[in-house]
């Protein structure tokens, strides 16, 4: 789709900036005129303001979600030959992640609201299954009692990518802190978010936040003694300014996206198009809208012909992905991963959306449907 044609855009964070320009400079004048760019006091008030947001005893400020799954799953001590159990509807960094600290990644299938089943898991277990890492798609939690329960019973570790949910809770309780590990990215499209690339982790087990901090940075435990070797994956100060900041504003926008998606929800009413229903216990802080749908491709490009731009997010499961080959995975393995990836569709969503954008597009969604 040509940008020009584009009338009603997927995202907009040009608007977000128009909004928040006074503070982001302000943001941007501090932190120059102070002189300290690296693992400043202001890194440190910004991991404990997370923390105390959502209710973990440590926050560790990284580059990007996926250093902070990498971290995290290392920090737990996941090593060559561990299996991970995951889901096959994410992101490529969840599965990545645990390939890269010589994991193996073992999916399970998803439920209609595309996050993993706790029933498919417990039939994945076998005696190298180390972890179980969900992942809480759009913003909305996995059925994490159901998940704790299942990793009790066997003694496995949860490691939640919780990189889409921060603002998101489940029966009162934030987004990754059900288990060691949670892990989160101030990515620019996601609803706590940085002007460029960050994230963080979260953990309330003390041996794992102190290694995750060493690691982040080279391993050092002072400027002259390396105790292991590590990684450069310090949270930039800026963006730790910028983010302290949106942190104060997270709820606010959380709101005004979440009425977005109610109203989408009533005036899309073609039978065709499934949304999953959202239920009392969860907050979801939508970082993405997607729609299940019928004749999806044609559905895109009738949008498109009518200046509408939106996304298919994504179109192919984890486990049917080049890189997942050599785990020997194929299709007819996830049905419900393959029906969703054949049908999913993002759907314009964000907080400076109008009323009027919304009615628009659920009307040509409604009418490419005859209703
Ligand atoms: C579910 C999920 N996991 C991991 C990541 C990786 O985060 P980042 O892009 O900050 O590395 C993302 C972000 O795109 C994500 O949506």
């Amino acid at each position: 789709m040509n940008v020009a044609d584009i009338r009603i855009s997927l995202i907009d964070l040009q608007q977000r900036f128009h909004e928040e320009r006074a503070e982001l400079l302000a943001c941007v004048e501090r932190v120059l005129e102070s002189g300290h760019f690296v693992l400043t006091p202001e890194l440190n008030d910004f991991e404990e303001k997370i923390a105390a947001y959502t209710g973990a005893k440590h926050c560790i400020g990284l580059n990007s979600g996926t250093d902070a799954l990498m971290i995290g799953l290392m920090a737990m001590g996941i090593t060559r030959g561990d299996e991970v159990i995951t889901s096959p509807i994410s992101f490529v960094a969840s599965t990545g992640s645990i390939a890269h600290v010589g994991g193996t990644p073992v999916y399970a299938d998803v439920r209609d609201d595309q996050n993993i089943d706790p029933a498919e898991i417990e039939k994945m277990i076998t005696p190298r299954t180390k972890a179980i890492m969900p992942v809480h798609w759009t913003g909305r939690i996995s059925d994490m009692h159901a998940i704790q329960e299942i990793a009790d019973r066997h003694g496995l570790m949860i490691i939640e990518d919780s990189c889409q949910s921060m603002g998101a809770t489940y029966h009162g309780q934030h987004g990754g802190t059900f288990g060691a590990v949670g892990t989160f990215s101030a990515h620019p499209l996601k609803a706590l978010n940085a002007t460029g690339d960050a994230g963080f982790m979260i953990t309330s087990d003390d041996a794992i936040a102190e290694t995750a901090r060493r690691y982040r940075n080279h391993g050092l435990v002072d400027r002259d003694t390396c105790l292991d070797y590590g990684v450069n994956s310090r949270l930039d100060v800026l963006q730790a300014e910028i983010l302290l900041y949106r942190l104060g504003r997270l709820e606010s926008i959380t709101e005004r996206r979440r009425h977005n998606v109610n109203l989408y929800r009533q005036l899309i009413t073609a039978p065709e198009v499934f949304i999953p229903p959202c239920q009392a216990h969860e907050v979801n802080p939508f970082v993405m809208f997607l729609i299940q749908a019928e004749r999806r491709d044609d559905l895109k490009a009738h949008l498109e012909s009518k200046g509408i731009m939106s996304l298919i997010y994504y179109g192919t499961p984890l486990h049917l992905q080049p890189a997942a080959k050599r785990y020997g995975y194929q299709r007819g393995d996830f049905p419900n991963a393959e029906r969703q990836a054949d049908r999913v569709l993002a759907l314009p969503h964000h907080q400076h959306l109008t009323e009027d954008e919304i009615a628009e597009v659920a009307g040509e969604v409604n009418a490419f449907y005859g209703v």
